[in-house]
Parts: structure tokens; C-alpha cells; sequence
């Protein structure tokens, strides 16, 4: 089949060279020529483990290429919209511009095919209402048909969520009545859907679940709040653990071992960040007011708002740990939002590397892949590649994003390196024993070696009182 890809960043251009990947003709458009260029050249602009590899094909195979033309997208079958959707400047809600420009130049070259269908197929994630609204506008052309499909990927697994993903959601006017279109998403999809044998699957195959418009619009931003809340939930435990002396990975394991609430996305460290988490359940929060139903959101507003404290908190106890911040030595260790991805989009180790910058502190900051990122999102980075460089002479080591190399550290041989050791692990990922065992002053988010204080405001409330209250909330 002949598809299009409108907007080919970290999710359109995987989707692109996936769809490539099976067997369709492919034609991907975006509106930064830089960005085509380097597609063009079969160079990846982002790191995203496998990509490369089938972007290469894509284009060998001649079955892949980029534009910046639209009238070169006009006899495509199917269009697939993979825009931008970032928070407004202006607050909470979605910014949908991109969206909204790429839908009017596309309308504008979508020929009436009587009898021959054209999709539309939304995969950026919007507030509801989105796609009924884009809907009203495109199937005033013959043929034409919208649905949200919305994508659940994962960066650094971005390839294998779009070829092999857990579930297909397609959002439609009237699952009624939609039959047709349904039909030929499938047939985009069929190798997918067909999927390969999993132990978890007896009955084989990825299941596929068609539902209203804005039932796939929540969907998404369902997941994404969902998993935003686990995170959350395990970070206001570690908040505990600190005021009581408790180690939260023990929570943690104990938590998980629940079948009922299961193990991921419970570790304790210093939270989300990235182009989707964030903005994403901000853009709900709005949302849901718009719609009037703003209290049904209220605690994703503390889900936010514990998510900034931990970034707070790791530059407090760098504080504690130097005495002062101004003039010490600091290397951070990672610069992206998450291992295995170069995307520094709210970062939360970024943005506590500017906080201690902001206090005078003298940072040098390691990543594998995010560095050029990070150098062109915070003005005066000292940013070095090299891990043992980086960690030459430092008074305090911090440890936010957990790259394989950072959990996989000789505490013995790095400790040879710095001027002092000590090291925060702000992704509860270390062994805090071995790293004591072999000098290190170590101190980690929700992991206190000793009872301390309680915060200021709640210094009145005995610890036992405070952990009955949390226990009584939940
Ligand atoms: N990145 C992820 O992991 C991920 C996962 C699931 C869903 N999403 C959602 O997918 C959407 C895209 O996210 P992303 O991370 O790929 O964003 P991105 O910023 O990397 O990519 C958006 C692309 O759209 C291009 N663009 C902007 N205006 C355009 C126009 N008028 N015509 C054509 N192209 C235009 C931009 O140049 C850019 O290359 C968002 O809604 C996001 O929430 C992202």
C-alpha cells in the first residue's frame, strides 16, 4: 500500500521505516529540511537502538523516502499523522499548531476519490474532542476517513513497540458503521496484527480494539497518567522513607511482589521526564477542565508536583552532603530523560544540573548519546564524553539517568578518580553497601542510612502519626 507520514520525529520516522520494514511504499514529510536531509542520508537524528538498521533498508530497498513537498503525499492510501503535540507556552494544555497546519496542507492536496477510499490516520497524542473536530474537517473530502490510532512506544524500544506492540487501539466515528476503514487499517497492519508467538498470547496474535474517538484519545492519556501516578506513588514513599529512616527499595520489593499491583515502574529516584510524561498529563489536567470535569484530575496535579520535588530534593542533599554548593566539583552522570535515548526533552537530570549550576556549583556532566542535546539545551554546559574524565576530580558524583556503563561502576576503581567519594544515586540502582565497602559516602532518594528530620512543615507530626495518615489517604 502507498502511505504517507506527516511529521517524522522520534515517532514518525520509526513508524515510517517500519512500515517500510513491511513492505509498503513509504513517503515521510516533515517541515525540518535538516532533518530530511540526515533521514535522506540514512543517518539517524536521534538515538534509537535498531533504527538505523531499518531506516537503511527502507531507503535501499527504495521502498522509504522523504519530502518536504505535499503534493508528493497526494496519491498515498493511506496518511499517517505523527506531529508534535508539546505543551503550550501558555500553560497547561496541548499546543496543537503542528497538528492543525499539517492537517489544513494535507486537506488541501487530498484528491475526492469516489469509490476509493483515502485514511487518515492520527497517531500524535491529543486532548479529546481532537479528532471528532479533524474529522469534521477531512471527511468533507469523498473518501476520505479519519481514525486515531494512538501510539504507545516506548524510546529506546521504540522499533519493536511499533512492529511488535502490546495492543492496537483504533479510534473511529462509529465502530457501527466502520467496517471499510477498519478493513484497510488492518491491512496496513496485517503482518503486526498476526504477530509473533508469545507465551502470554495462546490464542496468538496482537489484539486490536476498536472504540469511539474519544475513548482512543483517553486511552493514551489514560496509560501515560496511569503510569505517571505508579512513578509518583513510589517517589511519595521515598519521601516517607526519608522522614523515617525506611529504605524504599524494601517497599518496593515488598509492593511488587503483589501480583496485583506488580513490580515495574516502582523504583524510586528522581522521576519522569521526557517529551511525553510531563506535557502529556499536563495537557489532561487542562483537558479535563475544559470539559468540566476538572476535579476527576485534581491528584495529577500532585502527581506533577511530587515529580518537581524530587528534582528539588537530590539538589537539597548535594547541598547537605558539600555544606555548600557554590564552587564544589559535581559530575553528573547522564543527561537524557531515560538510558537507551538521546531525548533531553524535561530532563529531570538537566534540570538538576541547572539548578546546581544556578547555585555556583561547577558541573561536568557524562552521557553516551544525549550530550549534544544537552549542550544545546543548557547555555554553558561543561559536558565530556568520556566516563573516567568525567569523573576526575570530583567532590560529589550524581547519578540521574541509569545508563548500563553508570549501574555497571567499580566503586573501588572509581574511586581512584574522584577528589572525594561521594555519590548520590538518584536512581536507586546501586548497591549501597558496596559502594560504602569501598569508601564512598553514599546517600540515595528515598534510602536514608539513618533516621533523618522531618521537612520543615511537618516537623510538629510524630514520624508513626505521619506514616498512619499517608496509610489512611491511600
Ligand atoms: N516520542 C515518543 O516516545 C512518543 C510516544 C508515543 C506518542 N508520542 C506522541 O507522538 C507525537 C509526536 O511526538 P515526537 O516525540 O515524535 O515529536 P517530535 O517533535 O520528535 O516530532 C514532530 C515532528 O513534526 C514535524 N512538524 C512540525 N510541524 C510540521 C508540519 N506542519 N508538517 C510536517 N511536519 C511537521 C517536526 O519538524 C518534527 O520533526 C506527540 O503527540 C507525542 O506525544 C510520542
Amino acid at each position: 500500500m502507498k502511505i504517507s507520514v506527516i511529521g517524522v520525529g522520534y515517532l514518525g520516522a520509526v513508524h515510517a521505516a517500519s512500515m517500510a520494514e513491511l513492505g509498503h511504499e513509504v513517503i515521510g514529510l516533515d517541515v525540518d529540511l535538516r532533518r530530511l536531509e540526515r533521514l535522506s542520508a540514512g543517518e539517524s537524528p536521534f538515538h534509537e537502538p535498531g533504527f538505523p538498521e531499518i531506516l537503511r533498508r527502507g531507503l535501499a530497498t527504495g521502498r522509504l523516502r522523504f519530502t518536504a513537498d505535499i503534493d508528493e503525499l497526494a496519491d498515498a492510501d493511506v496518511h499517517f499523522l505523527g506531529l508534535g503535540t508539546p505543551q503550550r507556552a501558555d500553560g497547561f494544555g496541548a499546543d496543537l499548531t503542528a497538528l492543525d497546519a499539517a492537517v489544513g496542507s494535507l486537506a488541501a492536496v487530498l484528491p475526492a476519490r469516489a469509490g476509493v477510499s483515502t485514511l487518515v490516520v492520527g497517531k500524535s497524542t491529543v486532548p479529546t474532542g481532537t479528532a471528532r473536530r479533524l474529522a469534521g474537517r477531512l471527511e468533507q473530502i469523498d473518501g476520505v476517513h479519519l481514525l486515531w490510532n494512538p501510539e504507545f512506544l516506548r524510546e529506546g524500544f521504540a522499533v519493536r513497540d511499533t512492529l511488535e506492540p502490546d495492543r492496537i487501539v483504533y479510534g473511529v466515528r462509529d465502530p457501527e458503521v466502520a467496517g471499510p476503514e477498519i478493513a484497510m487499517l488492518d491491512a496496513v497492519y496485517a503482518q503486526i496484527l498476526d504477530g509473533p508467538d508469545r507465551p502470554d498470547r495462546p490464542e496468538g496474535g496482537v489484539p486490536r480494539l476498536v472504540m469511539g474517538y474519544e475513548a482512543a484519545e483517553l486511552v493514551k492519556v489514560s496509560a501515560n497518567a496511569f503510569l505517571a501516578t505508579k512513578i509518583s506513588f513510589i517517589n511519595a514513599m521515598a519521601e516517607l522513607c526519608e522522614a523515617t529512616g525506611a529504605d524504599v527499595t524494601d517497599i518496593s520489593r515488598a509492593l511488587g511482589m503483589d501480583d496485583r499491583i506488580g513490580n515495574k515502574f516502582l523504583r524510586a529516584g528522581v522521576g519522569f521526564g521526557g517529551g511525553c510524561l510531563p506535557k502529556d498529563i499536563r495537557a489532561f489536567i487542562a483537558s479535563a477542565e475544559d470539559l468540566g470535569a476538572g476535579q476527576a484530575l485534581g491528584f495529577l496535579r500532585e502527581v506533577d508536583a511530587i515529580n518537581q520535588r524530587r528534582r528539588v530534593r537530590v539538589v537539597d542533599l548535594a547541598r547537605e552532603m558539600l555544606g555548600t554548593l557554590r564552587g564544589r566539583r559535581i559530575t553528573v552522570l547522564g543527561a537524557a530523560f531515560k538510558p537507551d535515548s538521546d531525548d533531553v526533552r524535561d530532563s529531570p537530570a538537566l534540570e538538576v544540573v541547572s539548578r546546581l549550576m544556578a547555585a555556583g556549583a561547577h558541573v561536568t556532566v557524562t552521557d553516551p548519546e544525549a550530550l549534544e542535546n544537552a549542550r544545546r539545551r543548557v547555555e554553558g554546559l561543561a559536558a565530556v564524553q568520556d566516563t573516567a574524565e568525567a569523573l576526575q576530580d570530583a567532590e560529589l558524583v550524581l547519578l540521574l539517568t541509569e545508563w548500563r556503563e553508570y549501574r555497571d561502576l567499580d566503586p573501588i576503581a572509581a574511586a581512584q578518580l574522584v577528589s572525594t567519594p561521594r555519590i548520590i544515586d538518584g536512581r536507586t540502582v546501586l548497591t549501597p553497601s558496596e559502594w560504602r565497602a569501598a569508601g564512598w559516602e553514599f546517600q540515595a532518594l528515598g534510602r536514608p542510612d539513618a533516621p533523618t528530620t522531618l521537612p520543615a512543615d511537618d516537623r510538629s507530626v510524630p514520624v508513626a502519626d505521619a506514616l498512619i495518615d499517608a496509610a489512611a489517604q491511600a
